[in-house]
């Protein structure tokens, strides 16, 4: 790891999810499930779908206002733009350069960021390292994702976990000793079939084959990605700990990526950390992948519950397979 000259912290935050609300009932309709075995098995009781004509961007875009409205920041003071998506508007251009021109961030180099469900921690690791060297000074990173166009809507095994949104987080130079103390991140590309959508890039062209096999829709093995998943996020979790010089009980808030209730109830038992300090708003949004997260951040920041000083934990893990944890000591005053 580099090490850190200029401490990197969360200077404001925002998030930002569509009015179309789809509940479990709603589920009930479309496929063979039922609002008691989603929310058993998942802790989710309802998600947030885009407008079919609405593409990612424009759910970043919102996020991105609010939290530059909360750091005070405008969009000419950006220098870099960073946007963790799974579901850009397109391959090319990316998403994030959309959003750069909406925003009228005319100085901001900007890029996607694919690691999936880490990919704001990774994002936020990046930024990290640019403020770490006096390189950049404002760098704004979003997770933002309309899987709800992904999804095959005929398959209960996926179609009732994933929702829209988008999160955002402005960085920038803090105080010395607070912001981003430490982070993990890892992949293992062996487990890629795992989890992905496989007919969305240059492996395979689209075909009506492919469409009938909806192969250019999530495609996910649930129960051996639940079980990298309870594995991987305390594993990553504790090694960012170990770096920050901390423990699992230093913890004020720890935000989990957002993608089933028992997995984080199972970190919980693991780390031993009380249910109180967990940041869970899942029931509402389902899984949001890359906004899972920052939604989440977003959220607390907002009804204010850390104090400057808190540690905030963020952990996450996805497709790739990709994990990626982050320790914070809370920069912000209240
Ligand atoms: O963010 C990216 C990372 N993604 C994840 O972390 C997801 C990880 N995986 C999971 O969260 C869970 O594996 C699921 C929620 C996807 C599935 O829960 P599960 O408890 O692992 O269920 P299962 O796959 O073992 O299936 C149990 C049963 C099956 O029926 P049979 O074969 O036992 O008759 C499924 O067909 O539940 C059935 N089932 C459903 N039943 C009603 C699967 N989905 C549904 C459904 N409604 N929506």
């Amino acid at each position: 790891m580099l090490p850190m000259k200029i401490d990197a912290g969360v200077l404001g935050t925002g998030f930002y999810v569509p009015d179309r609300v789809l509940t479990n009932h709603d589920l009930e309709k479309m496929v063979d499930t039922s609002d008691a075995w989603i929310v058993e098995r998942t802790g989710i009781h309802e998600r947030r779908l885009a407008p079919d004509k609405t593409p990612v961007s424009e759910l970043a875009f919102q996020a991105a206002q609010r939290a530059l409205a909360d750091a005070g920041t405008s969009p000419e003071e950006l220098d870099l733009i960073i946007l963790a998506t799974l579901t850009a508007d397109c391959v090319c251009p990316s998403a994030a350069c959309v959003l750069q021109d909406r925003l009228g961030a005319k100085r901001a180099a900007a890029f996607d960021l694919s690691a999936a469900c880490s990919g704001f921690v990774y994002a936020s690791s990046v930024a990290a390292q640019f403020i770490a060297t006096g390189t950049y000074r404002r760098v704004l990173v979003i997770g933002a994702e309309t899987l709800s166009k992904y999804v095959n809507w005929e398959d209960r095994n996926t179609c009732v976990l994933f929702g829209d949104g988008a999160g955002a987080a402005v960085y920038g130079p803090v105080e010395e000793g607070y912001g981003i103390r430490a982070f993990d991140l890892g992949s293992d590309g062996s487990g890629a079939d795992l989890l992905g959508i496989p007919a969305s890039g240059s492996r395979h062209m689209i075909t009506e084959e492919i469409i009938r096999k909806r192969l250019n829709r999530i495609h996910m093995s649930g129960r051996e990605v639940f079980r990298f998943a309870v594995r991987v996020m305390p594993a990553t979790l504790l090694r960012s700990l170990e770096r920050a010089g901390l423990g699992p009980a230093d913890i004020d808030w720890f935000i989990p990526h957002q993608a089933n209730i028992r997995i984080i109830q199972a970190a919980a038992k693991r780390l031993a950390i009380p249910p109180e300090k967990f940041i869970i708003n899942i029931g509402k949004y389902g899984n949001v992948s890359a906004a899972s997260i920052p939604m989440a951040l977003a959220e607390a920041a907002g009804d204010g519950r850390f104090r400057k000083g808190d540690i905030v934990a963020l952990a996450g893990f996805g497709a790739g397979l990709t994990w990626a944890s982050c320790i914070m000591k809370w920069a912000k005053e209240d």
